[in-house]
């Protein structure tokens, strides 16, 4: 359930029309819900109750930082995975004491300014990595804690670019290497090994995959413990998917009901890192039609939004729901492609999509665009990075200016020898 809903006629973000915030931000932008926000983490903290359950917020799902400091004013904990993430949770009010840095590619600096910062636990994915990291703690007279996190070799049946705990996926520990690499951990000066960790995908929209996945992780901690580790620690990841389409995933509850099954007497705490379900529903993406393209076989929708902005249709063949923000007043509908303006046949947003008819002018919204939407953007074709809108009731607030073709010239040189217009000839 989110706060997007028709209010006399308009599409709103809980009380605001977002016909108001096009004329007062211009298209297109991305509008974020903070009842939606709450009334998510709440209902996936309340799947928890009754588990010493600590939510690390996936900050890469969006990393706006008025939606990382709703959660944090919630209690939320972040899952990182770089230095610039610490940066943007620490500027929103998360403490590092309640982070955990995760990544298969960690750099020694990375991993110095994690443990200077004092993160809660460092998920390492490989040997390598934890050579490295011993170095680091040890140059530094600190043990890091750390989290492995293994491959399950278990299918999570969701996009091929989103799975990550199959044997052939570059993540993790591979299964059949975990307890040797545990026993190396041990031995390693700078290591303090507190957990086990597992991440199997993400957009999951069956408890299958977790249920074989926990399984597995749960019998190692028991091995494990048996050669007398202290597991301190179960990080479970995150993954839980939404509805975009006719997707019905599994309920917080029913996810939070199999997890208290396999784990709720694992005697630790457990550590969940969900990004999707949490701001996936609060965030819609609102752009203007620029064109009605009448083709001989087909009509397009040329938006003012493109590729660039929302890369997950082109990247993923992701469906975003696209919606009038006039309501519809009549249920007429005929099939069009939605597409952006930049130069490429995959700037395509939905093919033969049943859509109102729509003139030049007229606003649409990308439904369930929070994650993965404004993170994911780039300036390709000279665009701007667009604004971010967080709504609040009956009140608004620009969270993330419009960063412009301007800022984008400020960054760049002219080197010395183009200096002046002349080509100068080329020498020696
Ligand atoms: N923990 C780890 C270690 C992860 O790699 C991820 C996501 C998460 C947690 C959060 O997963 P979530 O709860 O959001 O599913 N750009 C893609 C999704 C990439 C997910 C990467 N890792 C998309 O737009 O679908």
């Amino acid at each position: 359930m989110d706060h997007f809903t028709y209010i006399d006629g308009q599409l709103s973000a809980e009380d605001v029309p977002l016909k108001a915030l096009a004329e007062a931000y211009g298209t297109p932008f991305y509008c974020y819900s903070t009842a939606t926000l709450v009334r998510h983490y709440t209902v996936f903290a309340d799947a928890l109750a009754g588990l010493d359950a600590h939510i690390h917020y996936a900050v890469k799902a969006n990393a706006n930082i008025a939606v990382l400091s709703t959660l944090a004013s919630l209690g939320a904990g972040a899952d990182i995975v770089s230095l610039g993430e610490l940066k943007l949770t620490l500027a929103a009010g998360i403490p590092a004491s309640k982070t955990v840095f995760s990544g298969v590619g960690k750099t020694a600096d990375e991993m110095r300014g994690a443990l200077e910062a004092g993160v809660h636990q460092l998920n390492v994915e490989s040997l390598e990595e934890l050579a490295v990291l011993s170095e680091v703690a040890s140059g530094m007279g600190v043990m890091a804690p750390v989290a492995i996190r293994v491959n399950p070799d278990v299918d999570a049946k969701t996009h091929k670019k989103i799975t990550t705990g199959l044997s052939e996926n570059k993540f993790g520990i591979a299964w059949a290497q975990a307890e040797d690499v545990f026993n190396q951990a041990r031995n390693m000066a700078g290591i303090d090994v507190v957990g086990v960790a597992v991440h199997i995908g993400s957009q999951l929209t069956d408890l299958v995959p977790y249920r074989a996945a926990y399984t597995k992780v749960r019998d190692l901690v028991e091995r494990l413990r048996a050669q007398g580790f202290d597991i301190r620690v179960v990080d479970l990841g995150g993954g839980l998917g939404i509805p975009y389409e006719a997707e019905n995933p599994p309920s917080p509850a029913e996810y939070g009901a199999m997890v208290k099954e396999i784990m709720g007497d694992i005697g630790c705490p457990l550590a969940f890192e969900p990004g999707r379900m949490i701001v996936g529903n609060a965030g819609v993406l609102v752009s203007r039609v620029v064109y009605v393209k009448k083709g001989i076989d087909r009509t397009f929708l040329i938006l003012d939004a493109a590729m660039n902005d929302l890369i997950r249709p082109a990247m993923y063949d992701a469906y975003h729901a696209v919606v009038a923000v006039d309501e519809p007043a009549s249920d007429a509908r005929a099939p069009v492609d939605i597409v952006g303006p930049v130069c490429e046949s995959g700037d395509t947003f939905a093919r033969q999509r049943d859509m109102p008819v729509l003139q030049a002018g007229d606003l649409v919204a990308f439904r369930s665009a929070g994650a993965y939407g404004a993170v994911m953007s780039s300036t390709y074709n000279g665009r701007d990075l667009v604004p971010e809108i967080l709504v609040n009731g009956a009140a608004h607030a620009l969270v993330a200016e419009r960063y412009t073709i301007d800022d984008m010239i400020k960054r760049q040189r002219i080197p010395d020898w183009l200096d002046n217009a002349t080509p100068k000839e080329a020498t020696g």
